[in-house]
């Protein structure tokens, strides 16, 4: 072959080659694609790091969380009978009052000065007998009802002579008897008194409603009205449901931020949370009008109140009790900013001020301080130990600056050790987060509350959001974030698996950058399928049943796979954060000796992947994978399939420091071994 006819097909190889090359994926199997440097720990993951975003939105509190079944039991909503029936129904309506042959039910308001519970409903029998006179709640959407269980009915009272006896009454869907009791009340006097019962239900109904008929001779006054299943968390008097919290509790959850969100700050000020109003007996707690009750044009919830049953009290226990860090954020002397804008003056800002250190005082002071003494007095002897607080929710502009420098002068004097949260507005780009991030350079609290609400494609484009972070000080709290499927706000995002895989991608950058980001939580984080206003959003439930959804379960697996330090997982000396689809994020954990791996495969083509796990003698065979996915992208899980979309385990043997496995696609995968 002559020189030039060697030239020619030398040249043809090399096209033939590098078109090959050109086809084959990203990284060559025989090499492998992601190293991991388990001897070489970046930085230490916060306990903190995967935690809990509470709002009382969506029915999460009243009608949620809160296992209350009876709506409006103070006769407080702003129409007084909200929620309930005098029965008979087909008598002539007087407002305020029913006039009956046999007796008159009326609503009566003390009209005492400062009363936070002036109404009370007022029955008036003539020798009446059962089922002819009586009262009826509708619960939140129904009353969810479980056969076999207690349930414990109290009420208030008050009557000058007894006469009446009260049948308590639970009916199904279709009217039927499935539970009761009789009351007789039997005190009297100008004196209000308690009253409880408890008994059985005899079947399971999702929407019954509870009737309580009259039978006899006198009037009586009735309020807060009461029915609790047995069954609460902790069985506590008074307490929450148990399979929501149980729900929580899996999560591990490293911290819980509670009570918002946008019911903080309140439509206006007189509507913002005031944590005071929400502790000792539930009768003294002033229910307000819930923000999120016309907020969404297109969902509306008229009957949405916040009783505050669940109260600040409850959300510290509730922390203790799943092992998380509290983290109230309070209102800074300023209502949301997409509604009334409404701002205290700085002069007038000291209650705002005063109420922070109280709390701080509440949750961590002993029984010789003032609010240490509520605390214990409410049944808390030992400090909350509360390390953080937030000053604002999704505030900004020099309004929101000139105010968190009057907060965090006050606090610091006074509690040196308390760590101070900052909003950093509602978006994370722009010209307001932009002045606000300047100006927290400045300021320098030790946490900025950073919100993401987005397209799934953003998530998976900012992955690396953090990698190149400015790192000034402040940590970041990713505080609210979810991948909306249609838009912000929009009542047709889904929970759908794509949502969820978008965010496991982002959440390896948060895992990535754990130096930076200390706190991280998923918002909103329960909805009732008949009573939700915001979508998407972490937990769903009905009056009995409540799901995760593939979101759901992508907290959890990070939760829940924490580790203590951050470590490299690297691709050609690089982090992968979407190369060929695959993001990945690693960490070791020096409490047990063991390395964890998420692999997040956003294609719609399963990948093999191989590990080498350097850094270690040799690796503990087998390792237990958990893998996220689904058969589309689309798939949901719902109440009538609650586990659609939902973590399977399975365990795989290793050879001394590699591991092969295939990520599925559209897939979260948790990769957990030992090592020596
Ligand atoms: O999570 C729902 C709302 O979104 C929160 O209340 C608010 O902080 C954010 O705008």
């Amino acid at each position: 072959m002559n020189p030039s006819a060697i030239k020619k097909l030398n040249h043809l190889l090399v096209l033939i080659l590098t078109s090959i090359i050109s086809f084959l994926p990203a990284f060559s199997q025989d090499k492998c694609m992601i190293t991991v440097k388990a001897d070489n720990p970046i930085a230490a993951i916060q306990p903190t790091m995967w935690g809990i975003f509470f709002e009382d939105i969506n029915m999460g509190a009243d009608g949620g969380l809160y296992a209350e079944l009876v709506k409006n039991r103070s006769f407080e909503f702003n129409k007084p009978l909200d929620g309930w029936t005098v029965q008979p129904v087909d008598f002539p309506y007087v407002p305020f009052q029913k006039q009956f042959g046999e007796g008159t039910v009326m609503i009566v308001n003390r009209q005492e000065k400062n009363s936070v519970n002036p109404r009370f409903i007022r029955l008036n029998a003539n020798n009446v007998s059962k089922g002819k006179l009586g009262i009826t709640n509708e619960g939140f959407r129904g009353m969810g009802i479980k056969k076999g269980m207690q349930y414990n009915f109290s009420l208030m009272y008050r009557q000058q002579t007894a006469g009446l006896k009260l049948y308590v009454e639970l009916v199904d869907s279709t009217g039927k008897n499935i539970g009761e009791v009789i009351l007789t009340p039997s005190e009297t006097g100008n004196k209000w008194n308690k009253q409880s019962v408890s008994f059985t239900a005899t079947s399971t109904e999702p929407k019954a409603k509870m009737n309580i008929w009259f039978e006899g001779n006198g009037k009586i006054d009735l309020d807060i009205i009461s029915l609790f299943p047995g069954d609460t968390w902790k069985h506590r008097a008074g307490g929450m449901r148990s399979d929501l919290v149980q729900m929580l509790a899996d999560m591990k959850p490293g911290f819980i931020r509670f009570p918002g969100g946008c019911i903080v700050e309140g439509h206006d000020l007189s509507q913002r949370y005031q944590w005071k109003k929400t502790i000792g007996p539930v009768e003294e707690r002033q229910l307000i009008i819930n923000r999120w009750n016309a907020e969404i044009v297109n969902r509306p919830a008229p009957d949405y109140f916040q009783t505050f049953g669940l109260g600040f009290y409850e959300y510290f226990q509730l922390a203790e009790d799943i092992g998380a860090e509290p983290l109230p954020i309070l209102n800074c002397g300023m209502a949301c900013q997409f509604n009334t804008a409404e701002v205290v003056p700085v002069e007038q800002l000291d209650p705002y001020i005063q109420d922070a250190l109280d709390l701080i005082e509440f949750a961590n002071g002993n029984v010789n301080t003032k609010w240490g003494a509520v605390r214990v007095k409410l049944g808390h002897p030992a400090p909350f130990n509360l390390k953080m607080i937030g000053v604002g929710n999704e505030n900004w502009g020099p309004q929101y600056v000139e105010r968190l420098k009057i907060f965090q002068k006050a606090l610091k004097e006074k509690y040196p050790g308390i760590k101070i949260v900052a909003s950093s507005g509602a978006e994370y780009q722009g010209e307001r987060f932009t002045y606000l991030k300047n100006e927290l350079k400045k300021i320098k609290p030790e946490f900025i509350d950073e919100h993401y609400y987005n397209r799934p494609e953003w998530f998976l484009n900012n992955a690396t959001m953090y990698d190149n972070y400015q790192r000034d000080g402040s940590k970041i709290f990713a505080g609210e974030y979810a991948a909306q499927s249609d838009r912000v706000v929009s009542t047709e995002n889904k929970n759908n698996l794509r949502t969820a895989i978008a965010e496991a991608a982002f959440l390896t950058g948060l895992e990535r950058n754990a130096d930076l980001v200390n706190m991280a939580s998923y918002a909103p984080l329960f909805a009732h399928v008949d009573g939700w206003q915001w979508k998407p959003d972490l937990i769903w439930f009905d009056n009995l049943h409540a799901f995760g959804t593939p979101n759901y379960y992508v907290q959890k697996l990070f939760s829940t796979n924490k580790g203590t330090h951050v470590v490299p997982a690297l691709t050609n000396g690089k982090p992968l954060t979407g190369q060929d689809s695959l993001y990945a994020s690693a960490v070791i954990d020096k409490n047990t000796n063991e390395v964890i791996i998420k692999i997040v495969n956003s294609s719609s083509v399963e990948k093999p992947v191989c590990l080498e796990i350097e850094g270690v003698k040799r690796l503990i065979s087998p390792a237990s994978v958990t893998i996220l996915t689904g058969t589309s992208l689309e798939q949901e899980n719902t109440i009538q399939s609650p586990l659609t979309v939902k973590p399977l385990e399975e365990s795989i043997t290793v050879n001394e420091k590699k591991i092969n496995v295939t990520v599925n696609s559209n897939s979260l995968t948790v990769i957990r071994i030992g090592f020596n």
